[in-house]
């Protein structure tokens, strides 16, 4: 511990998840600061010939790990619950390293049909090329999924809740099957923040985060993270080695810095979030809000069962309404801002349509995804008042 010999060290592994981010990676300050330092680097010098021939020394190359990276790694690892983790440049770069790490020409992935829209085009696309088939299924298939598992299926990759839609996966159903047939189980764990859902005590072998959403949490940096069980975690490094993989050292700071905070954040969000999703809830205008910490969204009794909160992304489904009157409720939303992203401090709202192969989406009206942040949800009311009055009048 370079930051104080003196002092004793906590056992990270018996302290409580809070208590776990305020500690985690916490081993790499130097001269009595408490945060690492942001280490640039890519050249290491080896001071002897006899050091340079038996790589005895901890730091080698840049690309090898630093103190900086060392310690956000070590900080992940222990808030997912995981063996060991990585980092990558976005959220994307994780799911697809981790997907190529897996499988090869003449496997089969099993893919759950509300995956993130980039990842569902990276299977159709590259892993297309590469011989690899993708079959998407219905999130809610829980033990189900039994009967879509081929000899050849070797990752079934989960995203719990869906992208948009917000559907909670019975994890722990589909990943008995999953390793019965010998497959790995893959999770996108961005919503949960690996804080709010432990995702390795559910069944994943593999979580994968856009580390730029809860962990950054500022809307300032692209982060991805990729935690590994001891049983994936060799093949994992090995891919994300021969792929050249790492991240910039300051927005590696940036995700740690973020992490330290995390359950104060989520925590906000989280009473924000069921503010405003039980009032719009009450709306006249709103059809259906699939927030899975309200009793009617889909998945709702397996979040009660697996998840320790919900953070603050949902989605609404409006009644059916002209695309004109969607766009005077967005335009008229000063404190919501338009934007392809979540997870900062600030709200957010954004339209789409749902896509779906595996299963149908029926709801007739406009759908609306918000992201509550960190104001007030008063305010948040208010603001949300005066757009549905642009909706009225449109
Ligand atoms: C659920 C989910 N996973 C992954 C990603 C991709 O993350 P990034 O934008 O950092 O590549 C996103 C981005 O919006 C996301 O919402």
């Amino acid at each position: 511990m370079a930051q104080n010999m003196s002092k004793s060290k906590p056992d990270l592994s018996t302290l409580s998840p809070q208590t776990k981010l305020v500690a985690a990676g916490r081993d790499y300050g130097e001269h009595g600061f408490v945060n690492p330092a942001v280490y640039h680097g890519s050249t290491v010098l080896f001071p002897t010939a006899k050091s340079l021939h038996d790589r005895s020394q901890t730091y080698v190359y840049g690309r090898r790990g630093t103190p900086t990276s060392r310690a956000v790694e070590e900080a992940v690892a222990l808030v997912e619950g995981g063996h060991n983790a990585k980092m990558l440049p976005s959220g994307m770069a994780a799911i697809s390293t981790a997907l190529l790490a897996f499988l090869k020409s003449g496997d089969h992935l099993l893919m759950v049909d509300t995956v993130y829209f980039p990842a569902r085009q990276f299977c159709d696309g590259l892993l297309k090329g590469l011989g690899i088939e993708t079959t998407y299924y219905d999130p809610m298939i829980g033990r189900g999924i039994a009967s879509l598992i081929r000899p050849n299926t070797r990752v079934v990759y989960c995203e719990t809740p869906g992208s948009q839609t917000m559907e909670v996966q019975d994890m722990p159903s589909i990943a008995q099957a999953a390793h019965q047939a010998g497959a790995i189980v893959m999770v996108d764990n961005t919503w949960g923040a690996g804080h709010f859902f432990k995702a390795f005590e559910h069944g994943a072998d593999v979580s994968v985060q856009a580390a730029t959403k809860y962990l950054v949490g500022h809307s300032d940096a692209m982060m991805g993270t990729v935690t590994c069980n001891a049983a994936t975690w060799e093949q994992f490094k090995d891919a994300y080695e021969s792929m050249g993989q790492f991240a910039g050292p300051d927005d590696m700071y940036l995700t740690l810095r973020g992490i330290h905070t995390l359950d104060v954040r989520l925590e906000r969000h989280m009473k924000n979030a069921i503010a405003v999703a039980e009032w719009l809830r009450s709306r006249d205008e709103v059809e259906t809000v699939l927030y899975p910490a309200l009793s009617n969204a889909p998945g709702h009794d397996i979040w009660k069962r697996d998840f320790k909160g919900a953070s603050g992304l949902f989605s609404v489904v409006l009644k059916p309404c002209a695309d004109d009157a969607v766009d005077s409720f967005l335009d008229r939303l000063a404190l919501f801002g338009m934007g392809y992203s979540w997870g900062g401090f600030e709200s957010l709202c954004i339209p789409f349509k749902p896509l779906r192969t595996a299963t149908a989406w029926t709801a007739p009206g406009p759908c609306l995804r918000f992201h509550i942040g960190l104001e007030s949800p008063d305010d948040l009311i208010t603001d949300l008042t005066d757009g549905f009055k642009g909706l009225q009048s449109a």
